[in-house]
């Protein structure tokens, strides 16, 4: 299990609502997301049973990329990676020696789940994000957080790229585009959750489709792709 305060299971329970059990969720329903989330989820979120079922959720994820990670693979960069989970795991099983999270400084008023034109909504906290890590075992000298919104974002070449229910997911793929051509090669692994696997067809010369969920808020794909076509 991952080890998490009462901020940090406030704060991924916005992230990933799969981690509420159907009571929960009725309560969410009835007084409304924000208060629920700035309010009444003080009451009833356990730090211990979402610290479970976060780390049984990254663990399942993890399964489903596993064979796309390649032991050569030492430089990863996460995009909209939450609070970091899966790359804790990741962590505990591969040896890459570097982590970059690209993710966002702010939780929007109105969380809402869905395709984001504007891109506009976010829901982390990147202080709580990095004592989550070091508590959750992952040396501050592995890792670095850049802020979307504020920073430089990290000129490196990586060797894989993942971005789970964030990129293409809620927010045009075209939003990193170019910053992905520039920071990958030939050898780099894109993996991504996407409403629209076919369209990659034409970015990228492979695709392939490794997981199909028709449970979550959207229908999606998630894609492992490599080589930009142009
Ligand atoms: C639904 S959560 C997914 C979290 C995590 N990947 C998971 O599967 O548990 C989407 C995340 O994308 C982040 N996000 C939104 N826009 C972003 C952007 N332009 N760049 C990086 N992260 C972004 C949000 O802050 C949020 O943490």
């Amino acid at each position: 299990m991952f080890k998490l305060n009462s901020k940090e299971t406030r704060l991924v329970v916005l992230q990933i609502i799969e981690l509420i059990n159907s009571t929960i969720k009725r309560v969410r329903k009835l007084f409304g997301r924000y208060i629920f989330s700035n309010i009444v989820s003080r009451f009833f979120l356990n730090k211990i049973d979402i610290g479970k079922s976060y780390y049984n959720n990254m663990n399942s994820e993890y399964r489903t990329l596993e064979k796309y990670i390649d032991p050569q693979h030492k430089n990863l960069l996460s995009i909209g990676g939450g609070l970091g989970g899966l790359e804790l795991i990741i962590n505990e099983k591969f040896d890459v020696k570097s982590f970059n999270f690209i993710e966002r400084n702010y939780v929007s008023k109105k969380v809402k789940y869905g395709w984001d034109n504007k891109n506009n909504e976010a829901y982390n906290d990147l202080i709580l994000q990095k004592n989550f890590l070091i508590k959750n075992g992952m040396q501050p000298s592995k890792f670095n957080i850049f802020d979307y919104d504020h920073d430089q974002l990290p000129n490196a070449k990586f060797d894989i790229v993942i971005s789970l229910f964030s990129l293409d997911y809620h927010y045009d793929f075209s939003i990193y585009l170019e910053y992905l051509k520039k920071t990958t090669d030939h050898n780099s692994i894109i993996i991504f959750d996407t409403i629209r696997p076919e369209y990659f067809k034409n970015i990228f010369k492979s695709v392939n489709l490794i997981d199909i969920r028709n449970q979550t808020v959207h229908k999606s794909t998630r894609v492992a792709c490599s080589r930009f076509l142009f």
